[in-house]
């Protein structure tokens, strides 16, 4: 299958783009919203379209400073994955480039959840939280509150939010956030709910405007979608098939945020190692990794997530001889045993995946493995629990996410019988926690006394003086340092191991060049 991909024509680009921009590698983020005539009417093409919305809604913006003296503000809240912040920083860049003030608190004039629904619990945090706008919402009759992402492509939440949370006024899916400028729009000038959530797209808009979280590390979708089917995973159903962005796109991208500052990227998708086979010329994901690590000023790349069915002996020795690919994968393992596996339609066995991992470690042996696991699965038995522990003692995992299985209606796990009763599921889940992280702190001291590089992502909020920083490992250090570190890539030593993170101090400049 082949998708279509919409990207900024160049004859838009010669009315919109103010040259001025040409350096900053993010063009997008300058084109001239004044030039667009907001009173023709709206153009058929993407992004042109948006570009278009987003010039109307500024207007609107303005008119509201206007009267009451002072910008509207905003406040994104992303509850899923990478992806989904990702997503959030695309909503931000159009609520800036509309003219939007950033709140930073939920009593602002515009407030957008981006939602997830993976678990039960992510649903309920959700709901929970809009109580509590309503409060804000009934006390400044300008708000405005809008739902977007995963959880709004189950037909039964966008149900109960029309019948119970009336108050809502904008409610949109995954398929269509290249859309929020134009739906924004409609929302603006609306006084009843709009609501626009698609089955499916093959679209895949590229141009459109977006602030990034950090200005030196980045997440960059490589593909949306999954075709994997887990039998209790909800993605698919959600976030629809899987479609991957044209290299020439991602490439672009990357060096665009490179030309920016940025020095770490991380490639995303929900299974990055079947990235580029849909694509009309297919590539390998390897084969992306190699072009990426090209890119002068990238210094870090990291990826999520990796299918373990998927992960080819190239991609190890790619890893392995590369100097940027950071020493990290993150393997979701689900189950340690093969009939479980089965029943989630995982593809592999536990067999499968002990081999794999010991590969990994092997032709890379300074990595660090990272995994998901869920325990309580339809007919997980003690012995079925026990070989995940097994795994788990095996593989030696730096770091494990577990879940407590959550039940997803219209997926086929949720129509097994012999759900497991709450209280064994609850044993068997701090049993795992508590191995889990026994197992992590035991990994994490190997490292306590050596010294590694560090990217400094902030200063510490409660240690002033101090840094904290990734290791390519993804393991956290703090050290004493100021803001004028962050960003930075600095040789620490990890003096004391506590636990996950380490204590430490610098040793070494900084990477030459980021001076
Ligand atoms: N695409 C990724 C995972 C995305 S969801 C992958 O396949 O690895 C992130 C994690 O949430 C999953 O790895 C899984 O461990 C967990 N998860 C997904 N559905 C779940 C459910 N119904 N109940 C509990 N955990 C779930
Ligand atoms: Fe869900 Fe499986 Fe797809 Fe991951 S690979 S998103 S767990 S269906
Ligand atoms: Fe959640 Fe959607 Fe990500 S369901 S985990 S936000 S893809």
């Amino acid at each position: 299958m082949s998708h279509k991909t919409v990207r900024l024509k160049t004859h838009f680009l010669f009315w919109l783009y103010d040259r001025k921009g040409e350096k900053s590698g993010e063009m997008y983020n300058e084109i001239d919203l004044d030039k667009i005539d907001i009173h023709a009417e709206p153009p058929m093409e993407e992004p042109a379209r948006q570009y278009y919305y987003m010039a109307k809604c500024r207007e609107w913006v303005r008119e509201f400073e206007r009267k009451n003296g002072h910008r509207p503000c905003f406040f994104t809240q992303t509850f899923g994955c990478q992806m989904n912040a990702r997503d959030s920083e695309k909503l931000t860049g159009i609520l800036k480039k509309a003219g939007y003030a950033e709140a930073d608190s939920e009593e602002a004039d515009f407030v957008i959840y981006n939602t997830c629904t993976v678990r039960e619990n992510a649903n309920l945090k959700v709901y929970g939280r809009l109580g509590v706008l309503h409060g804000y919402k009934k006390k400044n009759p300008n708000m405005k509150i809008a739902l977007c992402g995963c959880m709004m492509q189950e037909p039964s939440v966008v149900e109960k939010i029309k019948k119970s949370y009336g108050f809502v006024d904008l409610i949109f899916g995954t398929h269509n956030i290249f859309k929020f400028a134009e739906l924004l729009w409609a929302a603006l000038i609306s006084e009843r709910t709009v609501t626009d959530v698609w089955d499916g797209t093959e679209q895949v808009v590229e141009d459109l405007p977006l602030e990034r979280k950090y200005s030196f590390k980045s997440g960059v979708n490589i593909m949306f979608g999954c075709n994997n089917f887990c039998s209790y995973c909800i993605v698919p159903y959600v976030r629809g098939r899987e479609r991957s962005r044209e290299p020439e796109d991602i490439l672009r991208e990357i060096k665009g945020l490179a030309a920016d500052g940025v020095t770490e990227i991380m490639l995303l998708g929900q299974n990055v190692n079947s990235y580029g086979k849909t694509l009309k010329t297919p590539i390998r994901f390897a084969e992306l990794l190699q072009r990426a690590e090209k890119i002068e000023g990238i210094e870090r790349i990291r990826f999520m997530t990796s299918h373990p069915k998927d992960l080819s002996d190239e991609l190890i020795q790619v890893m392995a001889e590369s100097k940027k690919i950071c020493r990290h994968l993150h393997l979701p393992l689900q189950s340690g045993s093969s009939r479980i596996l089965k029943a989630m339609n995982r593809k592999y066995t536990k067999e499968q995946y002990l081999a794999l991992a010991e590969k990994i470690r092997k032709a890379i042996p300074d990595i660090a493995l990272t995994t998901d696991i869920i325990v309580g699965f339809p007919g997980e038995t003690e012995e079925d629990f026990l070989e995940t522990l097994k795994v788990v003692w095996t593989v030696r995992f730096e770091s494990a996410f577990t879940f407590i299985y959550s039940k997803r209606t219209g997926t086929p796990a949720a129509a097994m019988e012999e759900q497991v009763p709450e209280d064994v599921v609850k044993d068997r889940f701090d049993r795992l926690l508590h191995e889990v992280q026994k197992i992590a702190n035991e990994r994490a001291q190997l490292l306590t006394g050596t010294k590694q590089m560090v990217l400094v992502e902030e200063t510490n909020s409660r240690m002033t003086d101090y840094v904290t920083g990734r290791l390519s490992s993804n393991h956290v250090v703090h050290f004493p340092g100021d803001a004028s570190l962050v960003g930075k890539i600095m040789q620490v030593s990890l003096d004391e191991c506590r636990g996950f993170y380490f204590m430490g101090r610098a040793t070494g400049a900084s990477l030459s060049g980021l001076e």
